[in-house]
């Protein structure tokens, strides 16, 4: 039997640490915690995309009274940015959440979230930077196959 041990790299450090336009998209995910239409969780979601023209796009998760209709905000992110700039790659999202007045520390995205920027990835064949934050630092992995090791793409069609 063969044994693959998969390695990711995390990195964590406080936001002033950060480069300058990486602190420009958390400060941007966190603002737009405060667009979520989140009734039902009350778990705030703010997603911002860096594309490779150095525009931002930004969103929020999206609920619905029939629950499963609702959509993260990492996806209504990558799928406004990919419907209205169909040609730009993304080089990095930034994913922040707020309940009960407090940012959430270990926000992380769902597996749903993860297939899509794995597709946004390989769409762009160039890798997407992935920033976790927090209350004041963010944790970071360089690419969108880092949080979905052994993926499904369309080379498995
Ligand atoms: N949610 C997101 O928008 N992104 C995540 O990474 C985790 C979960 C949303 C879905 C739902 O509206 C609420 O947070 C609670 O699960």
């Amino acid at each position: 039997m063969k044994e693959q041990k998969l390695r990711i790299t995390l990195k964590s450090a406080p936001l002033s640490e950060w480069d300058e336009q990486y602190q420009l998209l958390y400060k941007e995910a966190v603002a737009t915690t405060t667009k979520a239409y989140a009734p039902y969780s009350k778990f705030h979601v703010g997603a911002a995309v860096l594309l490779a023209n150095n525009e931002i796009v930004s969103a929020s998760n999206q609920e619905n009274a029939a629950y499963p209709s609702g959509l993260c905000a990492e996806r209504v992110a990558l799928f406004y940015a990919g419907a209205k700039y169909p040609d730009v790659s993304v080089k990095a999202i930034a994913i922040a959440a707020e309940t009960g007045g407090k940012l959430v520390e270990g926000i992380s995205p769902c597996g749903g979230c993860r297939q899509v920027m794995l597709e946004t990835e390989t769409r762009a064949g160039t890798p997407m930077k992935i920033f976790l934050c927090g209350a004041t630092s963010m944790r970071s992995v360089d690419s969108a196959a880092a949080l979905l090791p052994v993926g499904f793409d369309g080379s498995d069609l």
